[in-house]
């Protein structure tokens, strides 16, 4: 490993994204790396959560430039998911299958074996429930399951994307605990307007555009 590298770097540069030809946000850049944190910030509608998925290469940016690198080599954009770990309104789980089931079936996915999923259900307050089926779950519950989600591949990235809506007061302490862990060593990115998750980050990307 060269020397000086560090461990994990983020890089937008002007990073763009249109939906047909209506822009939607226009030349973002940041550089974040271990230890860092970004609050994407702005009002409805402003992109939080659309360039939330691009960072995550769920969408396609339009222009501009996103760089992973691990261990001073770039992570190919096919292997994102493999390090990034991701929470969103618009993730679908499976109501037909329970809390454990839902995490066995994503790790099956993402090519991990399942040995971190007790640990990351204690983590997230869902032990006791592992055995119900997702559709008696709350809305609550099925947040903190997308958190366990997001987490139990360890990943070197955290996109969070208002991670503690729907959650109660022990809900957003898990999620704190979790983001401060995040930012300690690795990055942490949270779309967000509210005051406490945005108090939990060191670096601000606001969307609003002068309209
Ligand atoms: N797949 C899509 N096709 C077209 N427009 C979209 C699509 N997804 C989001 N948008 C639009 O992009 C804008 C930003 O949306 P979004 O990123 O969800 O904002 P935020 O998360 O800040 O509330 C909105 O005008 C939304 O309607
Ligand atoms: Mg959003």
């Amino acid at each position: 490993m060269e020397g000086g590298e560090p461990k994990i770097r983020l890089t937008a540069v002007n990073l763009t994204k249109k939906f047909d030809r209506k822009i939607i946000f226009e030349n973002i850049s940041f550089e974040l790396s271990a230890g860092s944190s970004l609050a994407i910030t702005g009002k409805n509608g402003s992109g939080k959560s659309t360039l939330i998925k691009t960072l995550a290469n769920v969408i396609e940016k339009s222009s501009g430039e996103i760089n992973f690198y691990s261990d001073g080599s770039e992570v190919k954009k096919e292997h994102y998911y493999k390090h990034i770990g991701f929470v969103s309104p618009y993730l679908n789980l499976y109501d037909e299958f329970t809390g454990y089931e839902n995490l066995k079936i994503i790790s099956n996915i993402r090519g991990i074996n399942g040995d971190n999923i007790n640990n990351v259900l204690k983590k997230v307050g869902l032990y006791d429930r592992r055995g119900d089926l997702l559709k008696i779950y709350s809305s609550g519950m099925k947040q903190r399951l997308k958190i366990a989600f997001s987490i139990l591949h360890n990943p070197l990235i955290l996109l969070l994307d208002e991670p503690t809506s729907n959650l109660d007061s022990e809900g957003v302490r898990i999620v704190d605990e979790i983001a401060n862990d995040y930012k300690k060593d690795r990055i942490l990115i949270i779309a967000t307007n509210d005051e406490n998750e945005k108090s939990l980050c060191e670096s601000e990307v606001n969307l609003d555009r002068g309209d």
